[in-house]
């Protein structure tokens, strides 16, 4: 589930293609359908929906995500780039099984306000030597669920937020599908059919 170009999602659907991986994507869920996760669900052939709220629609975009998860028999879900807190019933209805990736070595430069290019100006402008990329579970607070791995990425003298932020996305594509591949087979989620 996500809200932008979705290219961790394409690394996540590549390694169901090319691997020995114990999950199946069912169902790619954007929170916008101009989403370019969309583009991504139609290459690999995988069913999308698209399902929004605001804070005004938040009950309703609840129950429609909740009824999505129900109809498409998630057990995991994977957030990837998904912009908003994820309701608290969600996770309770996927008994924790959430996932999330954010582009930093948590607990350092995550929380309210920190994603996207921001997090790798803050990276920069606090000098660090080294970033890269977590995953984690999902609670509901931002980016404060158990961490499941971390991938460090170097920083470079010469590193502009683009280019850090560049090289951590090698990092999750590396990261995220054999994390979401551990997690199938440590929770004994249902072989794919
Ligand atoms: C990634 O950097 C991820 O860490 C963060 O959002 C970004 C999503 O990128 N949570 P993409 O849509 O997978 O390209």
């Amino acid at each position: 589930m996500g809200s932008g170009t979705g290219s961790n999602a394409a690394a996540i659907c590549a390694a169901e293609q090319s691997d020995n991986v114990r999950y199946h994507v069912t169902l790619v869920i954007a929170s916008r359908p101009d989403a370019g996760i969309i583009d991504v669900a139609k290459r690999y052939d995988v069913p999308h929906e698209v399902v929004q709220w605001d804070a005004q629609t938040r009950a309703a975009g609840t129950e429609h995500l909740r009824n999505v998860l129900r109809t498409y028999a998630i057990d995991v879900l994977v957030l990837a780039g998904f912009m908003k807190l994820l309701p608290v019933e969600i996770i309770s209805d996927l008994h924790g099984h959430v996932l999330n990736i954010h582009p930093a070595l948590l607990p350092a430069f995550g929380g309210k306000g920190m994603y996207g290019i921001k997090v790798h100006e803050a990276v920069l402008a606090a000098g660090a030597t080294e970033t890269g990329a977590t995953v984690h579970l999902v609670t509901e607070e931002y980016d404060e669920g158990a961490i499941l791995a971390r991938e460090i990425v170097p920083v470079r003298p010469d590193d502009t937020p683009n280019s850090l932020q560049e090289r951590v996305k090698a990092a999750e594509h590396r990261l995220y599908p054999r994390i979401v591949d551990e997690f199938a087979r440590s929770h004994a989620i249902s072989t794919p059919s």
